[in-house]
């Protein structure tokens, strides 16, 4: 009886969305110390210099590790610190990692706040073994220095070694970047549906928000479809693309969308299952976050043999439309891409790129 009963259950729960039934598992947060505010010991530490591979709590370090207080340091430097209050900073060849927990096969991202000191040709290497990705972090999306990224993997095993590694060798032995904040999300893979072949066309799947990241979420270039932070897009060229949530801007649906902060050199694409000869219709959304982001906008999109340039007029005060073409499939698989035609800075604060915001891709083929 007990083991019919049993059977039952799994056979009812088989008619629930496993989709749902997992998601409510899916971990959403800081890693342990992930905001370093857990501090090293006195005895620990040699100004602020962290000494002993274990002395950082719940992370392992190597090489030149300074343990930082947010604002003005010794020596004249200033150090900005967007979320809590210390940072770590990584000297050149240094590192500092930890061991997680996470299920083989899924998808994750990490959030984290990284920002350079002193050399202009800083690089953070973020890996999970045996996935890598090199952040260079010359261009500084954001004046206040506090600019958070998002780093897509997937785990291959239960453990996943987190590392943050500076591969720089400055003049200046403690110059490298800072790192401020890291946060793990687990992510929902999503597919196409009957309504939808593009996959996370709301942008409603991505990386892990922080509660005060009024900057949005730099997705770095070079992250392909597979682990990328932004599930089912690819995140192509050479700069970062950005994700934006409806807490701090002006999202026309949902909770996020996607801003091209760097005009041609960044753009997003998704491969699509098409049928050669079918014809297919593209529709999505161009607007402003109502950030300050000014001016007249184009964004491009590209799919088959097909080119749509959509101007936008943007008086940085939140707006939107909507823009659709077809195009014809030529293979099995057709490539959409999207990217902003030119460079824009808020009307406020010229250090600070942004540009228009993306939003409800939607791709259906067409039936006569
Ligand atoms: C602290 O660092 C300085 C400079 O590297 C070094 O000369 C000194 O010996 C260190 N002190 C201790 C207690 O480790
Ligand atoms: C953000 O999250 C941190 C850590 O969970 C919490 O201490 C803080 O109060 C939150 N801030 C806001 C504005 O919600
Ligand atoms: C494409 O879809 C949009 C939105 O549903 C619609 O307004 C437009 O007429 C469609 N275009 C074609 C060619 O079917």
């Amino acid at each position: 009886m007990l083991v019919l009963l049993s059977l039952l259950l799994l056979c009812s729960s088989a008619f629930l969305s496993p989709a749902l039934a997992v998601k409510a598992t899916f971990f959403d947060g800081f890693l342990p110390n992930g905001n370093f505010e857990e501090r090293p010991k006195a005895t620990d530490l040699n100004k602020t210099t962290i000494k002993g591979k274990y002395s950082l709590p719940k992370w392992e370090i190597s090489g030149l590790v300074e343990y930082i207080s947010g604002g003005p340091q010794p020596g004249g430097m200033f150090f900005a610190v967007a979320h809590g209050v210390h940072a770590v900073r990584l000297g050149n060849e240094a590192s500092i990692s930890q061991s997680i927990p996470v299920k083989p096969g899924f998808l994750y991202s990490l959030t984290f706040g990284a920002s350079r000191t002193c050399a202009q040709d800083e690089v953070l290497r973020v890996s999970v073994p045996p996935l890598s990705g090199d952040l260079p972090l010359q261009t500084l999306y954001s004046s206040n220095g506090g600019d958070t990224y998002a780093w897509g993997f997937r785990a291959t095993s239960k453990v996943a070694k987190v590392i943050f590694h500076n591969p720089g060798i400055q003049e200046d032995p403690a110059c490298g970047p800072l790192l401020d904040a890291v946060a793990i999300k687990e992510l929902y893979p999503p597919m196409p549906t009957k309504f939808n072949m593009v996959k996370n066309g709301d942008f409603e799947e991505g990386p892990h928000l922080f509660n005060d990241s009024i900057n949005g979420i730099l997705l770095p270039p070079k992250q392909q479809d597979l682990t990328s932070p932004l599930p089912g897009w690819i995140i192509e060229s050479l700069k970062a693309v950005k994700y934006i949530d409806a807490k701090h801007f002006n999202v026309h649906s949902g909770r996020a969308a996607v801003e091209l902060v760097a005009g041609r050199e960044s753009a997003i694409a998704q491969i699509l299952r098409t049928v050669p000869g079918k014809i297919y219709n593209v529709t999505f959304t161009v607007g402003d976050a109502r950030n300050g982001c000014h001016g007249s906008m184009m964004v491009e999109a590209f799919a088959g043999k097909e080119t749509l340039k959509v101007p936008y007029k943007s008086h940085g005060k939140g707006g939107f439309k909507v823009a659709s073409f077809k195009f014809t499939a030529v293979a099995p698989r057709t490539r959409l891409t999207f990217y902003s035609s030119f460079y824009h800075t808020r009307i406020d604060d010229f250090g600070s790129l942004c540009g228009p915001i993306l939003d409800q891709i939607m791709v259906l083929p067409i039936r006569y």
